[in-house]
């Protein structure tokens, strides 16, 4: 059995690139019965940057319920929401005493949000540690994680090794990153990486119309509807391709080539692609959506599932520091 761990936090709503680019890659992992998978929701990461109560709330609903909706099987894996194990700020307190500050100093992360975001607080500073936690509290071995979350896992790794040369080499597992490297970045409506900070995404399970609207704002060139266009270098085309069938795709592009074919046709056509590929996923959201109770039920039941590794680590490692 493989302990493999990954968290995606709740500062925004889930968008397409999250689900193709984490979420899915994931589920894919935990098909395979060898398997163990603890997946979560980082909403103790998330107060870094969203410090409203409401919203944090909402975001973490809706990201528990696009894992559940997108088939998530909570009876065989771990799925839980990081909150709900405090003993995760504890463990982040141990794991800090044994990181160098040079470290977080120079964490690329830190450097990019501490340029660009106007709260550049502690928490920022201490993310990586509190990351490092997540993981180790759970003797996690495999985290597939994206490449911007290369360094994160670094540091994990030097955590745990620094930890173990004082204790024993068995303390804590040292992690290994499993990098989707063959991931593709989703672009979002202009053309950009899709992501919640650039205000450019798709969100699969909002209702028809939001959907339709955020398509709609998608950036294309001027070419007139009668001329024929490139189909490559179209956003609107990009976004299809990773959704349609092949032969969906090559009709689109023989359209676009042929000429009077226009960004509106194609755009009806993404609509309708997303509309149709995500069609139960959007109903099973929306059914986590409006019953809240069932959603905080499987989490619940994820958190106490949980906490028995989390404890089991916890105390491994406060006894190690001489603490009772
Ligand atoms: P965001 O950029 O919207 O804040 P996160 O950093 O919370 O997204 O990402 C959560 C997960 O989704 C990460 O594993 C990340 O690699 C993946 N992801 C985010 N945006 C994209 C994208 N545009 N294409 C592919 N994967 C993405
Ligand atoms: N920092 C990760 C991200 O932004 C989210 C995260 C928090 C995470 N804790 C983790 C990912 C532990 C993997 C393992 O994508």
């Amino acid at each position: 059995m493989s302990r493999i761990l990954t968290g995606i936090q709740s500062s925004g709503k889930p968008h397409l690139g999250n689900i193709l680019g984490a979420i899915l890659p994931a589920l894919d992992l935990a098909r395979h019965s060898e398997n163990d998978c603890f997946y979560f929701i980082a909403d103790l990461h998330s107060l870094t940057t969203v410090k409203d109560a409401a919203l944090l709330k909402e975001n973490t609903r809706a990201v528990a319920a696009a894992w559940l909706a997108c088939g998530l099987d909570t009876s065989r894996h771990t799925f839980y929401r990081q909150s709900d194990l405090p003993q995760v700020a504890e463990f982040t307190w141990y794991l800090s005493c044994f990181t160098p500050y040079p470290m977080l100093a120079n964490a690329h992360s830190f450097k990019d949000k501490s340029d660009r975001l106007k709260d550049v607080n502690a928490g920022l500073f201490v993310y990586p540690v509190l990351m490092a936690a997540d993981i180790l509290m759970y003797d996690a071995q495999f985290v597939p994680v994206g490449k911007d979350q290369k360094q994160h896992l670094e540091i994990t790794r030097d955590i745990a090794n620094a930890v173990n040369k004082y204790h024993t080499s068995e303390l804590l597992v040292v992690p290994e990153a499993s990098i989707r490297e063959d991931v593709m970045t989703v672009i979002g409506t202009d053309g950009q990486k899709m992501s919640k900070s650039y205000g450019n995404i798709i969100d699969v399970f909002a209702t028809e119309k939001t959907l339709k609207k955020q398509i709609g704002t998608i950036i294309t060139d001027s070419i007139p509807l009668e001329e024929p266009k490139e189909p490559e270098s179209c956003n609107v085309f990009n976004l299809y391709k990773l959704l349609a069938s092949p032969e969906a795709v090559e009709e689109m592009a023989n359209l676009y080539r042929r000429g009077g074919y226009g960004y509106g046709h194609a755009k009806s056509a993404l609509l309708g692609v997303i509309l149709d590929r995500f069609a139960e996923e959007r109903k099973r959201y929306e059914f986590f959506m409006q019953n809240p109770e069932v959603l905080e039920e499987r989490l619940k039941e994820g958190a106490e599932k949980a906490a028995e590794t989390a404890n089991v680590v916890l105390s491994r490692l406060r006894s190690a520091l001489g603490y009772s």
